[in-house]
């Protein structure tokens, strides 16, 4: 894949060597390489919608590489709320900047706004739909404990049906055919047609409706928040609060060893007390953030090939 002067939109425009490549140059940035390597260059930060690990690692990632950060947080304070439309919005950023990173709550707004813009635009969550920067990092993240990503079992626990990067990861990881679990309550549960695409992509996989129900061992567990805010009915949401809740002891009654991540932020999925314990790396998966974020920019505006 060329990544210069390319939008990265979903992990499904990509394929397995792309996210090597990434994860090889992430790795490069951890490192210490690529120093400076967004001198001169201004990232815009487009966020729609609410977010802490996303907006500020690709601030940091961009201001540790020498460049400089300009956009918004919520859209109060911008021409959004004198009616302007996205496409006008995206149109008029594109001449300020040498990249856009946008979050927009609706599935499709980051396609749309790579379509209107003159410059790459990095997808940092559109709806429920994709989060390749997250996926990115969370990938870096087990390559650093496992080598093999097409060897590693991951289950996937919580909000499967809107969680953005659950599709993205588990889409991800079906590009190498690794093996996957589901486990949710019914009404959380991945949506089908995904499902579907990831076996036929040949990943073998299992569901379950409660983690004490898995009758497989696990290399890592990523726990997921109830997506509270994609809720329709109110009351779904409710039937759902709380119904699964990760603690020492249940890790303790996992597979020895797993290691426990979680895009963040977290409500109350994960015990506060799982933190101290080794098996716990989602802290360091949010950190991973930089050089992830750091080696994407500089792969999409040409300054790292
Ligand atoms: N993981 C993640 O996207 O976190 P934020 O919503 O805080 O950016």
């Amino acid at each position: 894949m060329k990544f210069k002067g390319q939008s990265i939109i979903s992990i499904r425009d990509m394929e397995k060597e792309a996210l090597l490549k990434i994860i090889e140059t992430a790795d490069a940035v951890k490192r210490g390489g690529h120093k400076g390597c967004l001198e001169g260059k201004v990232v815009s930060t487009a966020f729609f919608e609410p977010s802490t690990r996303t907006r500020f690692s690709f601030a940091s990632a961009t201001q540790y590489m020498g460049g400089k950060v300009i956009g918004f947080a919520g859209t109060a304070s911008t021409s959004v709320t004198k009616g302007e439309s996205l496409v006008d919005t995206i149109k008029t950023i594109s001449g300020y900047c040498d990249v856009i990173v946008i979050r927009h709550p609706v599935e499709g707004a980051a396609r749309l706004a790579s379509e209107a813009a003159t410059v790459p635009v990095i997808n940092a969550g559109d709806g429920a739909n994709q989060h390749p920067t997250q996926t990115f990092l969370d990938l870096f993240t087990m390559s650093e404990r496992f080598r093999d990503l097409s060897k590693i079992r991951v289950g996937f626990l919580g909000d499967l049906k809107y969680g953005r990067t659950v599709h993205s990861l588990a889409y991800a990881l079906a590009l190498f055919r690794a093996p996957m679990v589901f486990i949710a309550p019914e009404i959380l549960s991945m949506p089908g047609y995904l499902l579907e695409e990831i076996r036929e992509m040949g990943s073998e996989t299992r569901q379950f409706e409660a983690l004490c129900d898995i009758d497989v061992s696990l290399d890592v567990l990523y726990v997921t928040r109830i997506q509270k805010e994609r809720f329709g009915d109110m009351q779904e949401y409710e039937r759902v609060a709380g119904t699964y809740r990760v603690t020492p002891e249940t890790v303790r009654a996992l597979t020895e060893g797993v290691r426990i991540m979680h895009p963040l932020p977290r409500v109350d999925e994960i015990d506060v007390e799982v933190d101290a314990m080794e098996n716990a790396i989602y802290f360091e998966q949010a950190h991973n953030g930089i050089p992830v974020r750091q080696a994407i920019l500089g792969l999409v505006m040409g300054t790292i090939s």
